[in-house]
């Protein structure tokens, strides 16, 4: 009864309460876990904020594990919200005064030199997915530091949800080396180091520890990185993927889920993905991410890498992103355009006349009336994808997107917005969710063993994603499938991902020949099992 795992509370069968010695313990009537949902939703629903509805959520986790993955599986378009963007932003806020009960591992400066130690004190030995976050940039919040923990406890029980990965199998990772936000470092409650972030060689050090004491202790686990700063997710995903089983979210997931966007928009519009121009507002992990997997959907739709790189624009906090800058990146000089230096967003989109415009700048209201409007002029049938977390964060409302286009624009967004209303039609915003790519990526890199994630995956898993978007779906302008379907989604980009992996000879052992029916039957489903 006290290990969430096992606990079945009022459902303990009468079998069970004799053999375990459970009499007493529980109240009499033994219910289904059919009546337990409906209790729990009764109770969730009359919460008046969704942070009270997201702590009822993790204390359910913390009581019993297979009524709230239950819960999340069979309610995913009301839960997702509320376990992940935008409450889980909140949450993480405010992680310090809602915290009960400590969830996955904090691995911080104090651990340093002893990282492989305490990573045995996981009592799971069969770790299959790591999310480690350093909290540096939780979604567009910024620093949270430790407070960060929110998002890999949100992504793995995505996983589980969405892919069916087994809940004793995934691990969520705090990195802590402090934080440079003097709010948290001020405040008692704050659950990390008060101490600023270590940076330089040191906080590289700190990582590589992780990575090896990690590998060691898990060796069949995919380590995720998510909400890593700038500065060291692209470095990171550099140095480790092609010696670990690693991926980036923020830059692969995001780019997975965009482009498997652009396709199905594509679908609307009758456009060739090689006629496209792209416009990105944000040229950081999110939006270079996007623009490489899009140069190389380009590339194989017949343009050259040049011509590719000439179709996607990029503006960033110092304006377009031009050959003559000097303080460019790597990531952003691959895309920078022989172009003048400039500022002005209507003489970009004038010159550069794009068919598509993507989000992913952090700033509310970049998506302005006259953006959109002179995008739509030029465009016709815009695509337009605010992808920037939380909703606060979004470049423009759905609303916006339908009313500014004159309901012309076919609109994406990372956080979830309602259906809108506009000239007696009903437009359903897509929601550019990273949940649609990564819980399939990796049920399919857990279900071949593979040892490496490559590029070729999310393509595919954008393809796939795309492939399964219904014309009744189009008809309403929703270029996602509905996220009730999302475990058939993860299980086809599995059994996709599954397939390159076996491919390109990353697959741990020959891959059965009804993969499908075999990847299916390892997902977990959150049905209680017979204790006698
Ligand atoms: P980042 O910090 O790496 O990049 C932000 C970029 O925006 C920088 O290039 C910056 O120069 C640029 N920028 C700042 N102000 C701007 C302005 N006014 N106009 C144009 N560009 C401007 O951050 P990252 O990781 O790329 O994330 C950006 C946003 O995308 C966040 O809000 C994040 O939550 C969101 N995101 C959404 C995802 C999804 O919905 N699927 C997945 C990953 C990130």
């Amino acid at each position: 009864m006290q290990d969430p795992t096992l606990n079945k509370g009022t459902a303990f069968t009468e079998a069970e309460r004799d053999a375990l010695g459970l009499r007493g313990l529980v109240p009499p009537h033994v219910q289904s876990q059919d009546d337990q949902v409906r209790r729990f939703l009764i109770n969730e629903r009359k919460r008046s904020t969704d942070l009270e509805r997201y702590i009822d959520l993790a204390s359910l986790q913390d009581r019993n594990e297979t009524l709230y993955y239950r819960v999340i599986t069979e309610f995913i378009e009301e839960m997702m919200p509320l376990i992940y963007t935008p409450t889980v932003g909140l949450a993480c806020q405010q992680f310090g005064q809602i915290f009960r009960r400590s969830h996955g591992m904090y691995i911080s400066e104090k651990e340093r030199g002893g990282i492989a130690k305490v990573l045995c004190n996981w009592s799971r030995k069969d770790i299959r997915i790591i999310v480690v976050t350093d909290g540096e940039r939780i979604l567009g919040l910024g620093d949270l530091g430790a407070n960060g923990m929110g998002i890999p406890i949100g992504k793995l029980a995505l996983y589980t949800a969405c892919a069916g990965i087994e809940p004793t199998q995934c691990l969520p990772v705090a990195i802590d080396v402090g934080t440079n936000n003097q709010t948290l470092l001020d405040d008692p409650l704050y659950l990390g180091l008060h101490q600023r972030r270590t940076t330089g060689e040191a906080y590289d050090a700190l990582i590589e520890e992780f990575i090896v004491a990690a590998s060691e202790a898990f060796p069949k686990a995919l380590i995720q990185f998510e909400d890593f700063a700038n500065h060291n997710a692209f470095r990171y995903l550099e140095k480790y993927r092609n010696r670990v089983c690693t991926f980036n979210d923020d830059i692969q997931g995001t780019a997975s889920v965009a482009l498997a966007g652009i396709y199905s928009a594509l679908r609307i519009t009758k456009g060739k993905l090689r006629d496209q121009r792209f416009l990105f507002f944000g040229a950081g992990e999110a939006g270079t991410g996007v623009g490489e997997l899009m140069v190389t959907a380009l590339m194989a739709d017949g343009l050259t890498e040049p011509e590719a790189r000439r179709a996607c624009w990029f503006i960033d906090s110092k304006g377009l992103v031009v050959r003559s800058r000097t303080d460019l990146n790597e990531e952003k000089r691959r895309f920078a355009q022989d172009q003048e230096p400039t500022k002005d967003t209507f003489a970009i989109i004038e010159a550069h006349r794009p068919t598509a415009l993507i989000g992913a700048s952090g700033q509310p209201g970049t998506f302005s009336n006259s953006v959109i409007e002179t995008t739509t002029r030029f465009a016709g049938r815009p695509i337009i994808f605010a992808l920037s977390n939380p909703t606060s964060k979004a470049e423009c409302t759905a609303e916006q997107a339908y009313k500014w286009s004159d309901g012309q624009a076919i609109f994406a967004s990372g956080s979830p917005f309602q259906p809108v209303e506009f000239n007696g039609k009903r437009f359903v915003p897509g929601q550019g969710n990273n949940a649609y790519i990564f819980p399939g990526i990796g049920l399919g890199i857990v279900a071949s063993g593979s040892r490496l994630v490559t590029d070729e995956m999310f393509l595919t898993a954008a393809r796939t994603l795309a492939a399964l978007v219904t014309e009744a779906d189009l008809e309403q302008g929703r270029i996602y499938p509905s996220l009730k379907q999302i475990r058939e989604v993860s299980l086809a980009i599995a059994v996709q991902v599954a397939r390159v992996a076996e491919k390109s000879g990353l697959a741990a052992e020959k891959l059965p020949e009804d993969l499908e029916s075999a990847i299916k039957a390892m997902m977990y489903q959150p049905n209680y099992v017979s204790y006698v």
